[in-house]
């Protein structure tokens, strides 16, 4: 496989760009193929089998297109489908989740109360619970992790209301509903934004947890995982950008375009990837 070949990044929409954006920033050489499922957003809500089924279509794609690395930028898709992306991708071509390489970071962080906030897709599954419990236990630390759906989240950071005044009472209730709200018993030392949306509402969420809480940043962990692994398997580009990435949806409104300059930091180019038609 050569290393020009562009890294495919796929998510249930535009969320996945705040990974995108970092990997893009961690490695400025690398061409990018993203692609967001907004016919069928949001994951968050739907059934494993349908999740694993869409991702494994939309990996078939990005092989389709050469892509030498695959990054599933999606925790409702990374907690119900890797594995079965990884089987259809096979030894040659590595797929990178959104949550292994964060639960192995926070569990060398010696924290003693870890809260874990995502879609009902991804704390219904418990993986984020399972594998940082595991984690701990094998690198001999205590800890406490607790996982909270918060479904609201997505869509408010979606709408750009990230910093609107019912943020933080959102945040708070969802912070009250799981027992972590600060000064409580059950107060978290850490956050694990669980969500590829999160990492745009990470100022919220500091505010209302206050400074001595430490919020995660996933996109920075991942990229930086990105880099490691392709390091180890030779794949990666030096040099000059690799060519012109591409960003592309599976429905195309002027709403996603919007959006999408938002979740990636500056205006792209989306195309219209007719994969359901
Ligand atoms: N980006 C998705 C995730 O990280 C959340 C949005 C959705 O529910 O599709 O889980």
């Amino acid at each position: 496989m050569a290393s020009e070949a562009p890294i495919g990044i796929f998510d249930s929409g535009i969320g996945g760009l705040t990974v995108a954006h970092a990997i893009a920033r961690v490695l400025p050489a690398e061409r990018l193929s993203y692609f967001g499922d907004t016919a069928h957003m949001p994951y968050g809500d739907r059934s494993p089998e349908l999740v694993r089924s869409w991702s494994v279509r939309i990996a078939e794609h990005l092989l389709d297109q050469g892509c030498k690395a695959i990054v599933i930028a999606c925790n409702s898709a990374s907690a119900t489908a890797a594995a079965a992306v990884r089987d259809l991708a096979g030894e040659a071509v590595p797929v990178l989740d959104v949550i292994s390489p964060v639960v192995r970071a926070v569990a060398g962080q010696g924290h003693a109360r870890i809260g874990v906030i995502g879609t009902r897709a991804t704390i219904g599954s418990g993986i984020y619970g399972r594998t940082l419990r595991d984690a701990l236990r094998e690198s001999g630390r205590d800890g406490v992790v607790e996982e909270w759906a918060t479904p609201l989240l997505a869509p408010l950071i979606e709408e750009g209301w990230q910093d609107h005044a019912l943020m933080d009472p959102v945040l708070l209730s969802y912070l009250d509903a799981a027992g972590w709200a600060p000064d409580s018993s059950g107060a978290i030392d850490a956050l694990i934004p669980g969500c590829t949306h999160y990492p745009l509402a990470m100022a919220a969420m500091r505010r209302v947890l206050g400074e001595q809480v430490d919020v995660v940043d996933g996109p920075g962990i991942v990229a930086e995982s990105v880099r490691t692994q392709l390091a180890e398997e030779g794949l990666l580009h030096s040099g000059p950008l690799a060519g012109d990435h591409r960003f592309s949806v599976s429905d195309l409104t002027p709403g996603f375009e919007r959006s999408a300059t938002r979740f990636f930091g500056h205006g792209l180019d989306l195309a219209y990837d007719p994969l359901w038609a």
